[in-house]
């Protein structure tokens, strides 16, 4: 009896072999392949098997933004908010601060109320309306500053660097905004200015996306400002300054605003 190595299994049927051999070559060859199918069972397995975790892990019973639920009588996913939940960090619990209204009472009915109205009766409604008439922090130089920079940015160029509603846009063609130097409009409160750009007014977009509300508050106080410059009692200027603008009032006015 003779056992073969195995890398003679490919010559296990020899002419003058004897039969014990030839069945033993055989076994030997069917064991083999015995082996590589198992091995192929196997890898097959693996492969599939890991597939199916693939799938398990695709289907898992979690759901994706806005998919629909079976079980939740509503059918979404999603639950509703608890009433009264606010983001972390934005609850904006400072009404003054953050609309430019005083106190609760006012009532959001009243401002959404003058949403869309026509501008004679937003106008009446100015009066009406709980504007707060004092800013919500002090006044510095450095809020004044950045008042100016953003109003810049933001308002000069429709309402020109002024605010004598001269900006390069209208020069260009946009709807011409009021005056900032308006009787209507020196008397307007703080909050009222807030509230305008904030919501903004008749054709005016607001600008809430784009300035946050300390900044609207800066803008108004460089407004403030602005209205100053343009309707300062001579009397109340510091001497060097009241000179100085006695001289420039005596020059020609030419095509000054
Ligand atoms: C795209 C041009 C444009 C920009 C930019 C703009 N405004 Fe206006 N604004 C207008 C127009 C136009 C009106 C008049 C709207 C109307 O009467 O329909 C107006 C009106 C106003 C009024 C007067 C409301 C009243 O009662 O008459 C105020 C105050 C005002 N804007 C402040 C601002 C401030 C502050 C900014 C910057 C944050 C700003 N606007 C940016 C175009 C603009």
């Amino acid at each position: 009896m003779m056992i073969r190595h195995s890398n003679q299994v490919g010559q296990a049927f020899q002419p003058d072999a004897g039969g014990t051999e030839v069945r033993l070559e055989s076994l030997t060859y069917r064991s083999r392949r015995a082996a590589h199918v198992l091995w192929a069972t196997l890898a097959a397995f693996l492969v599939l098997s890991c597939g199916a975790c693939q799938q398990e892990m695709a289907e898992q019973p979690s759901y994706r933004p806005l998919k629909p639920s079976r079980f939740f009588p509503d059918g979404l996913s999603a639950r509703p908010l608890v009433e009264g939940t606010v983001a972390r960090g934005d609850a904006r619990l400072d009404r003054e601060f953050y609309t430019g209204l005083r106190g609760p009472e006012a009532g959001e009915a009243a401002v959404d109320a003058l949403a869309g109205i026509s501008l004679p009766v937003a106008r009446t409604a100015l009066d009406e309306k709980p504007y707060v008439a004092a800013f919500p922090f002090p006044v510095t130089r450095a809020v004044l500053d950045r008042g100016k920079e953003r109003f810049t940015i933001y308002c000069a160029v429709c309402h020109g660097p002024l605010g004598h509603g001269d900006g390069v846009v209208v020069q260009r063609g946009f709807t011409e905004p009021p005056t900032y130097h308006s009787d209507r409009l020196r008397s307007a409160p703080v909050g009222y200015f807030f509230d305008v750009i904030t919501r903004g007014y008749g054709s005016m977009p607001d600008y809430a996306p784009q300035v946050p509300p300390r900044d609207r508050w800066a803008i108004v106080a460089y407004l403030r400002a602005l209205q100053l410059s343009q309707h300062a009692p001579l009397a109340d200027l510091p001497e060097p300054a009241r000179k100085a603008a006695e001289t420039e009032l005596e020059k020609p006015r030419g095509d000054q605003r």
